[in-house]
């Protein structure tokens, strides 16, 4: 697959508002909370870089690692936790940071493993929404977009490691799809 084959779906520009829009959501509930932000690793790593920027009241980031899902493009496989948190979440508002939502599989597992170590409080902010895929009920308290079922790239966003650097979330397309 080449650039040839990518399409921009949500522009920097439209991210970058969409950003803004949920730094002031999440600084409204958390402003005063000093809020344990936790990113999924790795697809999080740049809404979470600029979403932090946005929020200007004391917090503390951590990250964590879930694997199962292997390369290309499918999700299949049993989870597993590869980087765990270091640090105690008991008493603390805890702030996941997420990419996309898609089967809910990955955030159902991660939320009920945080919710076990009795945080103070747990929510939940992805930039996209793939609502069509959903296999398991998600609640998502602060959203970025809903997006259609197609496959992502950019912001992040990887196909086998590949396009993360792109500044704009588009779509990857076959060789010889239509559109
Ligand atoms: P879920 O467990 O099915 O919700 O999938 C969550 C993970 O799968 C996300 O954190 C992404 O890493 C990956 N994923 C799901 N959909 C896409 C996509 O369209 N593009 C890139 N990665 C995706
Ligand atoms: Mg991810």
């Amino acid at each position: 697959m080449d650039s040839s084959n990518l399409k921009c779906l949500i522009s920097r520009e439209e991210i970058d508002s969409a950003v803004k829009r949920l730094a002031a959501d999440i600084k409204q509930d958390f402003h005063d909370k000093n809020p344990l932000v936790i990113g999924i690793l790795k697809g999080s790593f740049v809404f979470l870089a600029d979403l932090v920027r946005d929020l200007d009241f004391p917090h503390e980031i951590e990250f964590v690692r879930l694997s199962s899902y292997g390369s290309g493009s499918t999700t299949a496989g049993q989870l597993t936790m590869i980087h765990d948190l270091h640090v105690s979440i008991e008493g603390r508002h805890v702030l996941v940071v997420e990419d996309i939502v898609d089967t809910g599989n990955s955030v159902a597992f991660l939320m009920k493993y945080l919710s076990e170590k009795n945080p103070a409080s747990l929510k939940l902010c992805a930039l996209t929404d793939k609502p069509s895929r959903r296999q398991v009920d998600v609640k998502i308290d602060y959203r970025g977009f809903i997006v259609p079922n197609l496959f992502l790239v950019g912001y992040g966003l990887d196909f086998d490691e590949k396009y993360r650097n792109l500044p704009d979330i588009c779509t990857l397309q076959e060789i010889g799809e239509e559109e």
